[in-house]
């Protein structure tokens, strides 16, 4: 199958449809986080809800979560697949009309949640709230998407699948699966429908689907994402491809059964807990083996992190996947959860994840790719990056340090009982000792989302420059 590569240019490959998706992550990406400050903000100051429904915390949440993980997440994990897909199997898309569906019909389905939620149309299942007709649309989209990748693979001209792909192709085959399967509804109008599942089995399907949005969209996509990014911004190859072969089969056939880990001590049958919680604790093993593979390909390349910002965030962004993978498996573990539980322990679990790997790998990754896409040699600023890594750092920590000390917090007062079985603090005053760390969670969440916008105006400036055809500036900062 082996022939002549040929050379990689813009109309070599589709570039179009990566650049569609690379901007619109950078604006998505935005308006998500800004609607996480804004919600930040409303559990400092309640009175920011206004008394308006469509603006209560209640809908503006599923807002945030759906725009930074379908429309920012997801957007990235669009992008830089095609991009890898293409450049990796040497051959352009399969179909630049189906890219322009896939580009066209995503952000329709973005601008129906952005428009349903806030009028109060929801399933009420967290990462699943759409509504049937969206989900179906979603459904019809994603099927595009399965097939452009996969056939673009089909016409490789290059006998190996490169290992990043293998991770794209789990991503997006498992998320087709527990999107249809946790969507199997009964509609009753056009905007309210009923699962078909009940009970117990309704909420471990729902954790079932969303351990695995967890597990194959902002996990296995982003290490498909690492695998290609981290070797080439670090001009290194992979630390190990066979770890990489052994990491890949593990992670996939572990992460589908720890989404019990999410209804401990609830109405799930005990062995299935149980069973969710080992998993878990053995799912430890392959996210540290990626993140070291991805770590160890810097090896005798560290000293390029003293001059290049954009491999600092790659880098930094696994160190956060190490923590929040070591995190979550502790977790996991019942009498652990026993605390953690409804806590904002969780919430600092999520956004160390979210944040520092999910946003951080997608945001080095970007910056990596936006040049390439534009015909520069570089970004504008190299400064501006820098400046943006050490917001997103500080952000990310202030983020999580101050959910860790409220989480705790709130399981101790929850739990404190006194000596004749009553309750030592009642809900409001854990709810006052957690009001500081809101405030320092806001103004994390709003120096990491600050970053963004150095982003956009660095993004904006590189492209201006493309279009004008200057040379990129020599990299003002170490
Ligand atoms: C080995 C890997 C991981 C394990 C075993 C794990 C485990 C857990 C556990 C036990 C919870 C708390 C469940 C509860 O008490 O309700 C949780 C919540 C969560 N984790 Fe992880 N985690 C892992 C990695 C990650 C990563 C990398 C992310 C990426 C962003 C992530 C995102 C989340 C989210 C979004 C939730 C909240 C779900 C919800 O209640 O809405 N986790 N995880
Ligand atoms: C500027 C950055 C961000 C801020 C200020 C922020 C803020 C928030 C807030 C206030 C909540 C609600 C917490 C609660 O219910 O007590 C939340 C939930 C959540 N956020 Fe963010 N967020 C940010 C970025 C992100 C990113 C980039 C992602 C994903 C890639 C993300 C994923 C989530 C998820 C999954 C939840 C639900 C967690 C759960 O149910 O356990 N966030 N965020």
């Amino acid at each position: 199958m082996a022939s002549a590569i040929p050379p990689d240019t813009n109309s070599t490959y589709n570039y179009d449809v990566v650049r569609q998706f690379t901007l619109m992550t950078l604006f998505w990406g935005i308006l998500g986080m800004g609607m996480g400050v804004f919600i930040a903000a409303q559990l400092v100051w309640p009175a920011l809800n206004f008394d308006l429904p469509w603006i209560t915390f209640g809908r503006i949440r599923p807002i945030h979560t759906n725009l930074v993980i379908f429309a920012f997440g997801g957007g990235a994990l669009f992008a830089t697949s095609f991009y890898v897909v293409q450049r990796t199997s040497r051959v352009r898309l399969i179909s630049d009309s189906l890219a322009k569906f896939v580009f066209w019909g995503w952000q329709a389905a973005i601008v129906a949640m952005l428009i349903s939620y806030p009028l109060g149309y929801t399933t009420s299942k967290e990462y699943a709230e759409m509504e049937w007709p969206i989900a179906l649309w979603v459904t019809i989209v994603w099927v595009a998407y399965a097939y452009l990748f996969f056939g673009t693979i089909a016409r490789r001209k290059v006998k190996h699948i490169y290992v990043g792909n293998w991770f794209y192709g789990a991503f997006i085959v498992v998320t087709a699966m527990v999107h249809i399967i946790n969507h199997a509804v009964v509609p009753i109008s056009l905007m309210k429908s009923y699962s078909v599942y009940s009970g117990a089995t309704d909420a471990m399907i729902q954790w079932w689907y969303g351990h695995s949005v967890v597990g194959f969209i902002l996990s296995v996509g982003f290490l498909g994402m690492m695998y290609y990014f981290v070797p080439k911004q670090a001009e290194r190859p992979i630390y190990s491809y066979r770890l990489s072969i052994v990491h890949f089969w593990a992670i996939i056939s572990l992460y589908i059964w720890a989404g019990p880990h999410h209804l401990h001590y609830t109405a799930l049958p005990d062995w299935a807990q149980s069973l969710g919680m080992a998993m878990s604790i053995i799912l430890l093993a392959p996210s540290w083996g990626g993140m070291i593979n991805g770590m160890m390909t810097l090896s005798g390349a560290w000293h390029k992190l003293r001059t290049d910002p954009i491999l600092r965030f790659l880098v930094v962004s696994l160190a956060f996947y190490g923590m929040s993978t070591f995190e979550g498996p502790m977790m996991a573990i019942k009498t652990v959860n026993a605390l953690s539980h409804y806590t904002d322990w969780t919430i600092g679990h999520v956004h160390a994840g979210a944040l520092g790997w999910v946003a951080m790998i997608s945001i080095g990754t970007l910056y990596h790719m936006i040049p390439k896409l534009y015909g520069r040699e570089q970004m504008h600023s190299v400064g501006l990056i820098n400046a943006h890594f050490w917001l997103a750092t500080i952000g990310t920590v202030l983020y999580i340090a101050s959910m860790w000390v409220n989480g705790i917090t709130q399981g101790l007062m929850w739990r404190a009982i006194n000596d004749d079985g009553t309750l030592t603090y009642s809900f409001v005053e854990a709810l006052q000792a957690s009001h500081p760390g809101y405030i320092v969670r806001l103004l994390g969440g709003a120096t990491f989302a600050s970053g963004m916008l150095l982003m956009a105006y660095n993004t904006w400036r590189t492209i201006r420059a493309g279009e004008r055809g200057v040379q990129a500036p020599v990299p003002a900062v170490a």
